[in-house]
C-alpha cells in the first residue's frame, strides 16, 4: 500500500514535469482538488472522449449525441430528487477536526476485512499448489469464512441505516466497529449530518429578479429533458440511447486523491431508453458491454471488477460500479444505474408534459425505462495513467520512465527524429512529418542525442519513434523503434502510414471492441 501511494505521488510529479496536469492557478498556491489539464494532458483526455464518443455512438446506431447546457431551470433539480436527497452523510473528528463521509469510513472498513481474506486466500493457494480450489477455500477456511460473515452483516446494518436515513444509526455502526480517524487515532465522533453537494449561484443581474440556480451534478438530466427532442427529431425508436460527454460539479467534502474526486469534472454518461419491464435485460447488456469496452485498452483484465452498490440512488432499483485497481485500491470508475422511469415521471410531473414514446409495436405509449452508464473522464484518466507508468529496469542496468498508454490513446502517435541536424536530415524528417501529421499527431524533435530524445518520447507515451538518417537519403528508409520492446526495425517511408494504423488508429482499438 505504501509502495502504491509512492506511485501515486510519482504519477503526480511526471504528470506536471511532462504537461498532462498542473495544479490549478498554481501561481496563487493552487485551490485545493482543482486542476488544470496540460499540453498533453488535454490530448490524451480527448482521446479517451474520442474512445468512449465512437464506442458509444458512431458504432451503435440506435445511440445519438447531444451537448446540453451546464445550467438547467431550477426546477430540473427539484423534480429529479437532487435538491431533496442528493445529501452525503458526514461525520467530523473532534481531535483532528478532520470531515469524513460516514459511509466511506465503513466502505473503507469493509475493504480491509475484504484484504484480509484475500491474504488468506492467497496463502492457501501458496500451500496447496495446482490442487488449490478456490471455492472450496473461501466456503470453508474458519477465517474466511468468519470474515466473509462479519462483511456480510457491516453491509445489512449499512444498508438498514443508510436507507432509513437513520444517521444515528450509522454514527452506532461507526462506533461498534471502532473505527479510528486516521489522522488522530481517536474515535472521538460527532454526530452524522446530512449535506447536500449541488452548488449553487444566482441568475440574473438585477436585484429581486435574481434565482438560484445550480451547477449540475450529473450531466443525465440534460439528456432527461431533451428525451422527446432527441427522440422525435432523430425519429428515434426504443430501445435507444442519447450520450453526452460534459463537466459536473459537486461540493465534495472530502476530495482528494489526485484527480480522483474533485469539485469540478467531467462525465461521460449515456442514458438507454428501453420497454418498461426489459430493464434488467438492458442492465446486464450494460454491464458487460461496459466491462468489455475498458478492458479492450489492454491495461489488464484483473484491474477491473464489478461491485453491487449497498445504499441504491433515490432513483435506481439496480447500480453497481466497475471498481478500478487504482494506487490507492479499488474505487468506483464507472457507475451502471437501472433508473427505471423514476426521471422522466418525475420531469412529467413537475413540467406538465408528457414525456412518453408511442409503440407501434404494442400500439401503446408509456414512459420509457431508463439504463444509464456513467463514467468519470478524469477517473479514466488516471486509471490510464497509473496503468501506463512504469519505471523499468533494462537489461544494461540502467532504468527508463515509461508510459505505456494504449498507442491509440497516446498524446503523439509518433516521433520523428532525425539522427543529426545537418547534412539535409532535418528537411527530410520535415517532410516525413507533413506527409504523417494530416492523420495523426507527430511531434518533430532534433534537440541532444538520439538516446535521450527516446528517453523523452518514452516518458510522454509516444508508441512509435522514427528516425531519419543517411540511409534515408539514399534509399527512402527509416528506422521505427516500438516503445514498449525499443525493438527497431528498418521501413520504406511509404510504410509508414500503414505501420502507425496498424498501431495506433481509432480503426486498430475499435476493430477489437466489435469482435464477439
Ligand atoms: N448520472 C449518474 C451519476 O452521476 P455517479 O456514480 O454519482 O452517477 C458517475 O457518478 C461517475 O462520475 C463516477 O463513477 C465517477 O467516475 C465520476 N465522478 C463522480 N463524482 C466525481 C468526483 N467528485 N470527481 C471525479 N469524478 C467523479
Amino acid at each position: 500500500m505504501e509502495q502504491n501511494q509512492d506511485k501515486l505521488k510519482d504519477i503526480i510529479s511526471h504528470s506536471k514535469e511532462y504537461g498532462f496536469i498542473f495544479p490549478s492557478s498554481e501561481i496563487y498556491d493552487g485551490l485545493a482538488a482543482t486542476y488544470d489539464y496540460g499540453q498533453l494532458g488535454s490530448e490524451l483526455k480527448n482521446n479517451i472522449k474520442t474512445y468512449w464518443w465512437k464506442a458509444m455512438v458512431q458504432i451503435h446506431e440506435n445511440i445519438v449525441g447531444i451537448d446540453a447546457a451546464i445550467f438547467m431551470h431550477p426546477t430540473t433539480w427539484k423534480a429529479s430528487g437532487h435538491v431533496d436527497a442528493f445529501n452525503d452523510p458526514l461525520i467530523d473528528n473532534k481531535d483532528s477536526k478532520k470531515r469524513y463521509r460516514a459511509d466511506v469510513l465503513l466502505e473503507e472498513h469493509i475493504e480491509k476485512i475484504r484484504q484480509k481474506i484475500e491474504k488468506e486466500v492467497e496463502k492457501g493457494r501458496n500451500r496447496f499448489g495446482d490442487s488449490f480450489d478456490d471455492a472450496q477455500f473461501r466456503a470453508t477456511n474458519p477465517n474466511v469464512v468468519r470474515n466473509t460473515d462479519k462483511i456480510s452483516s457491516i453491509e445489512e446494518r449499512m444498508k438498514n441505516a443508510l436507507e432509513a436515513n437513520d444517521l444515528e444509526g450509522v454514527r452506532n455502526l461507526i462506533i461498534d466497529l471502532e473505527i479510528v480517524c486516521p489522522i488522530s487515532g481517536s474515535k472521538n465522533w460527532t454526530e452524522v449530518r446530512q449535506f447536500n453537494l449541488m452548488f449553487s449561484t444566482e441568475l440574473g443581474s438585477v436585484a429581486g429578479d435574481a434565482s438560484t440556480i445550480y451547477l449540475r451534478p450529473e450531466t443525465a438530466q440534460g439528456i432527461f429533458v431533451n428525451f422527446l427532442n432527441v427522440q422525435k427529431s432523430g425519429r428515434m425508436k426504443i430501445p435507444f440511447g442519447i450520450a453526452q460527454i460534459g463537466k459536473a460539479f459537486r461540493n465534495e467534502i472530502v476530495a482528494r486523491q489526485f484527480i480522483f474526486r474533485m469539485r469540478e469534472f467531467e462525465q461521460m454518461e449515456m442514458q438507454f431508453f428501453v420497454r418498461p419491464g426489459e430493464e434488467m435485460k438492458w442492465y446486464e447488456y450494460w454491464k458487460e458491454a461496459r466491462a468489455k469496452w475498458h478492458k479492450n485498452l489492454g491495461l489488464g483484465d484483473q484491474l477491473y471488477r464489478f461491485h453491487d452498490h449497498i445504499k441504491l440512488a433515490h432513483y435506481a432499483n439496480a447500480a453497481c460500479d466497475i471498481e478500478y485497481n487504482f494506487p490507492m485500491g479499488f474505487k468506483e470508475l464507472e457507475g451502471i444505474h437501472s433508473r427505471t422511469d423514476f426521471d422522466l415521471k418525475q420531469h412529467e410531473q413537475f413540467s406538465g408534459k408528457k414525456l412518453q414514446f408511442f409503440d407501434p409495436e404494442l400500439n401503446q405509449s408509456y414512459v420509457p425505462y431508463v439504463v444509464e452508464t456513467s463514467v468519470g473522464l478524469d477517473r479514466m484518466f488516471l486509471a490510464v495513467l497509473s496503468a501506463a507508468f512504469q519505471n523499468e529496469k533494462l537489461e544494461d542496468g540502467s532504468e527508463r520512465i515509461v508510459l505505456k498508454i494504449p498507442a491509440a490513446l497516446a498524446p503523439y502517435k509518433a516521433a520523428i527524429l532525425p539522427l543529426i541536424k545537418k547534412d539535409g536530415l532535418p528537411e527530410k524528417a520535415r517532410e516525413i512529418q507533413k506527409l504523417l501529421q494530416l492523420d495523426y499527431n507527430i511531434q518533430y524533435d532534433e534537440k541532444d542525442a538520439i538516446g535521450r530524445r527516446y528517453r523523452r518520447q518514452d516518458a510522454i507515451g509516444t508508441p512509435l519513434s522514427i528516425t531519419v538518417d543517411h540511409q534515408t537519403l539514399e534509399d527512402n528508409t527509416v528506422t521505427i523503434r516500438d516503445r514498449d520492446t525499443m525493438l527497431q526495425e528498418r521501413v520504406s517511408v511509404n510504410e509508414l502510414e500503414t505501420k502507425i494504423a496498424n498501431k495506433a488508429s481509432w480503426k486498430s482499438i475499435l476493430n477489437d471492441l466489435i469482435k464477439n
